[in-house]
């Protein structure tokens, strides 16, 4: 429980409970494991799981504890019974809403490859990278990367849950992945640090899980899905699925993200990442869609249809994010839970050099 020298790189500060079940967690991670409460939960039945922000509150919680944990937290809450109990059954109402909101994908005669093409060439959603590229003005845009910070701070990381769990041709197509993401091992290039860069510049902290309390449910939602899927092996399928769909529709919306900050007049650093992705995931889309989930069902043909339900579960709350900010923007609100996303603390170094200031606004 030391503190971190170096708090970039997480753990994050426990967030700010968001209702009864979210409270008893941060209250509880407080202290030396113990048992929890053994009806904590039991009653759990959230009108929409998906945008529930005292569940996806609740999950997020209890998730991070296998990733870098809580500053503070005693790290043996991570397999603590109790908890573990209380995690599943969150995890059954909302796994539960997101196959209402899916149903079951069939597969095409032509293969899970073909069945992700469908599903994407059918993803209908508001087009927030259009809305980002052209119109959105430097508040928003600033709004929506410490909306995506919470996963790009950890780029990747969920995906590779999968690794121990897969042989033969799908896991050297997911290491070829997840290779990449990871800068081929070169700190300056992973991923996560490019994403580092893009918040630096925008004036916005930069330290891992610094925008949770601002995140609203559905935002903790798009995270929560691939820890779901990460972490339960017999949703390896799904969580293929989900990586594939993530790639397959990356490329267009970073070149559009990418020529929204240049549009703003911001520089290589900001953009860096979105630029990144511009050319990598054109090439991860083909790895993941033929040789991972192609692979994966080669060998296992029995989970065709859980890498689509992943897929499609992925898009359709993409789709809600994307959905609420353009939503709150259109009303005239922030889409974060408070006004503005935390600005960058004075006191901390970065990693990308943070000397030149994000432009004025005109
Ligand atoms: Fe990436
Ligand atoms: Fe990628």
């Amino acid at each position: 429980m030391s503190e971190p020298a170096d708090r970039r790189y997480g753990p994050a500060t426990v967030p700010t409970a968001r209702g009864r079940l979210s409270a008893a967690v941060v209250e509880a991670l407080r202290r030396p494991p113990r048992d929890l409460p053994a009806d904590l939960g039991v009653d759990l039945d959230p009108a929409d799981p998906i945008t529930d922000e005292d569940l996806q509150l609740t999950l997020f919680l209890c998730y991070e504890l296998h990733y870098r944990g809580w500053l503070g937290v005693d790290e043996s809450w991570e397999w603590q019974p109790t908890l573990l109990a209380l995690r599943a059954r969150c995890e059954r109402v909302f796994e539960a809403a997101l196959r209402r909101l899916v149903g079951a994908p069939s597969v095409p005669a032509a293969g899970v490859a073909a069945g992700l093409a469908e599903l994407v060439a059918a993803d209908d959603g508001p087009s927030l990278a259009a809305t980002l590229q052209r119109r959105a003005d430097l508040n928003q845009f600033r709004e929506f990367v410490a909306h995506r910070s919470v996963y790009h701070l950890r780029e990747a990381d969920p995906h590779s849950w999968a690794l121990p769990r897969l042989g033969g041709p799908a896991k050297a197509a997911l290491v070829e992945i997840q290779t990449d993401e990871y800068g081929n091992g070169r700190l300056d290039r992973m991923h996560a640090e490019l994403f580092r860069g893009t918040l630096d510049r925008l004036g916005l902290d930069s330290g891992y899980g610094a925008h949770i309390d601002v995140a609203p449910a559905v935002t903790l939602a798009t995270n929560n899905l691939m820890s779901l899927f990460g972490l339960h092996r017999r949703l390896r399928g799904a969580l293929l699925g989900h990586l594939a769909a993530f790639e397959m529709t990356s490329s267009l919306p970073n070149r559009r993200y990418g020529n929204g900050l240049r549009r703003l007049g911001f520089d290589g650093v900001a953009t860096r990442f979105y630029d990144e992705h511009v050319e990598a995931d054109a090439v991860h889309e083909q790895i993941a869609a033929h040789d991972l989930c192609g692979g994966l069902v080669r060998a296992e043909p029995a989970l065709a249809s859980d890498v689509l339900f992943g897929a499609a579960a992925g898009l359709a709350v993409d789709r809600l994010f994307a959905a609420h900010l353009l939503d709150s923007w259109a009303a005239g609100r922030s889409s974060l839970r408070t006004p503005a996303p935390p600005a960058l603390p004075p006191k901390v170094s970065l990693v990308a050099s943070p000397e030149v200031a994000p432009p004025a606004l005109v």
